[in-house]
């Protein structure tokens, strides 16, 4: 068992979202072991998201995570982080594979309904960043 972050974002709460993709989630096979409903700061934002320091989407990609709220939530499962980015598709959701929750649900390449930990050393700085150490 390994685990990972998965964020649902301000574009997929504003449309009242959450539901089906947790639903989507579970039926995948993902225990969701801490979830909670936030809003960040744009400094939280940027902290968050430091990783992408210097990219011209960033300061857009800030606003709009800090643009209403978001529900992180740490998930559970046999090889959770790769099984996740196979789950929610490419960052583009023109590019993303049929039957994926970006494919299903994203709007654009900014507003892509969901976040995931792409590897498990960013997994455990993304669960500490929203839920601590414990
Ligand atoms: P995420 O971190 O949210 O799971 O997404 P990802 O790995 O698929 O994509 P990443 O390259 O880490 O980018 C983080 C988020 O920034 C926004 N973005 N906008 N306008 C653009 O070209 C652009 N590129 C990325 C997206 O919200 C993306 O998920
Ligand atoms: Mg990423």
């Amino acid at each position: 068992m390994n685990r990972t972050l998965l964020i649902i974002k301000p574009d997929a709460t504003g449309r009242r979202l959450v539901g089906r993709i947790i639903d989507r989630l579970e039926r995948a096979g993902f225990d969701i072991v801490r979830m909670k409903m936030v809003r960040l700061t744009e400094a939280e934002a940027r902290r968050f998201y430091a990783v992408h320091e210097g990219k011209p989407f960033l300061d857009s990609l800030v606003a709009f995570m800090s643009s209403g709220p978001v529900v992180p939530m740490v998930l559970e499962k046999g090889n959770a982080v790769e099984d996740l980015r196979m789950l929610i598709g490419a960052t583009n959701p023109e590019n993303a594979a049929c039957g994926t929750i970006r494919q299903e649900m994203a709007l654009s390449v900014e507003k892509n309904s969901v976040h995931a930990s792409d590897s498990n050393e960013n997994a455990a700085t993304e669960i500490a960043f929203f839920f601590g150490q414990d």
